[in-house]
């Protein structure tokens, strides 16, 4: 099984839609290992957001995301990294598709709601960054053996 590190923004916690998004995720069937509500230090989000240093939109993007609060997550599940940012939508919330959490709920360039991790790489980073170990928690999941078939080696 495969780990992401998601955070909603301080818009999806302003317009009260931390609920609707986490919602997906669980229905989905995503497991969550982590949750937390922060404020992050601007450093800590110009480090995070580092690979987007230089371009015209990363000094609007650092005061964005600490305008407020944010929930983060990490969440576990088949092909997470990939399945979370398809569910996410494109960047553009006004271009995203239909479905998608950024084509139904955000019509903004930049006020779209929600971060995944773009990698494996990048979650395994973002969720050492994010979160103690301690504040992992693994406990036993009944739900998943109606979530995936796990009589062969791999869930399938
Ligand atoms: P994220 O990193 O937050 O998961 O979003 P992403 O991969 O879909 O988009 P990315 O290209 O990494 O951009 C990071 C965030 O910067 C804001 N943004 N504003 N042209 C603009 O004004 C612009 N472009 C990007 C968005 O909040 C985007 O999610
Ligand atoms: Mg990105």
């Amino acid at each position: 099984m495969e780990r992401t590190l998601v955070f909603l923004k301080p818009d999806a916690v302003r317009r009260r839609l931390v609920g609707e998004v986490i919602s997906r995720f669980e229905r989905k069937g995503f497991c969550v290992l982590a949750l937390k509500l922060v404020q992050l230090s601007e450093e800590f989000v110009r480090a995070h957001y580092a690979i987007h240093r230089g371009k015209d939109f990363y000094e609007p993007l650092v005061q964005y995301v600490i305008s407020g609060p944010v929930v983060v997550m990490v969440l576990e599940g088949k092909k997470a990294v990939d399945v979370v940012r398809r569910m996410m939508g494109e960047t553009f919330g006004g271009e995203s598709s239909s479905g998608t959490i950024r084509g139904d709920l955000a019509l903004s360039d930049r006020f779209n709601l929600v971060h995944g991790s773009d990698s494996p790489e990048a979650a395994s980073r973002e969720i050492e960054a994010f979160f103690a170990p301690e504040e992992l928690v693994s406990y036993p999941p009944e739900a998943t053996r109606w979530i995936y078939d796990q009589s062969g080696p791999e869930p399938v």
